[in-house]
């Protein structure tokens, strides 16, 4: 039986960091940041001075990437490129607009998806991205398609940004949000849809307070009736018999 798995995919702007991040910490799991991983391999990539527009490279360049990955229960998860720390110098511009050259590599994809994995078998985990779900983990004990509408991701991501004395427009922004929502859901391998068995959350209208309330506690719900069917598990184990009254 493997760890428990709680799996939140959906587009950029609905919110997946700071839900996963609060509904980690309250769950008391480690919480994996996988965008911050195709970031990570993008910055390595335009490091690397590779042509990103050439897939053949993009999957060469994986031999020399050292990418790794410091998970907590209760903070931002921490990337590094070797020994250097790039959690906040892969939140640029340049890298977002990078990032699909990346995330459309088939070999990149793979790479990742092994990394992930290996992290799952460490222990239990609140995993985010867009291919979560569906392609990395589709075993997952609990699985989130988080969504919002595009104006309502693209005023949060404005205020954000203003706040960071950002000089940007909200047009501009919303443009931004429609052109990743493309790229991300045409993607072949690993692109944005949700799993059939994910349960939908729209986060239009609420707090990330109250959506992660939710999910806390749709997991514990969720990770006691696991629970309960490993009891049940073991008791035929032992006793040949089942427990539940006939
Ligand atoms: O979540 P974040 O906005 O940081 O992700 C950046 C980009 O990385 C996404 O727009 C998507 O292109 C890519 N990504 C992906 N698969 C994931 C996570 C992110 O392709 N699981």
């Amino acid at each position: 039986m493997g760890n428990n798995i709680i799996t939140i995919d959906g587009p950029s702007g609905a919110g997946k960091s700071t839900i996963a991040r609060l509904a980690a910490a309250r769950l008391g799991l480690r919480y994996l940041d996988t965008g911050a991983m195709y970031r990570a391999l993008t910055l390595h990539c335009m490091r690397a001075g590779i042509h990103l527009d050439k897939p053949a490279e993009v999957a060469k360049s994986l031999a020399t990437a050292q990418l790794r990955v410091e998970l907590t229960h209760d903070g931002p998860m921490k990337v590094f490129l070797g020994a250097d720390d790039v959690t906040q110098k892969i939140r640029t511009q340049e890298v977002t607009r990078n990032i699909h050259y990346v995330a459309d590599v088939r070999e990149a994809r793979d790479f990742l998806t092994r990394i992930q994995r290996d992290i799952a078998r460490q222990g239990d985990l609140v995993t985010e991205g867009r291919d979560q779900g569906t392609v990395v983990f589709p075993d997952a004990d609990l699985k989130i398609y988080m969504f919002a509408t595009p104006e309502v991701r693209a005023r949060r991501r404005f205020t954000e940004m203003t706040e960071r004395g950002a000089s940007v427009t909200y047009e501009e922004i919303l443009e931004d949000v429609s052109r990743r929502d493309y790229l991300d859901m045409s993607r072949e391998i690993g692109g944005l849809r949700k799993a059939m068995d994910a349960l939908e959350l729209d986060t239009s209208n609420l707090t990330p307070e109250q959506v992660a309330e939710s999910i806390v506690k749709l997991a514990k719900s969720r990770l006691a009736m696991r629970t309960r069917k490993i009891d049940q598990e073991a008791l035929r184990q032992i006793t040949g018999r089942d427990a539940r009254p006939k």
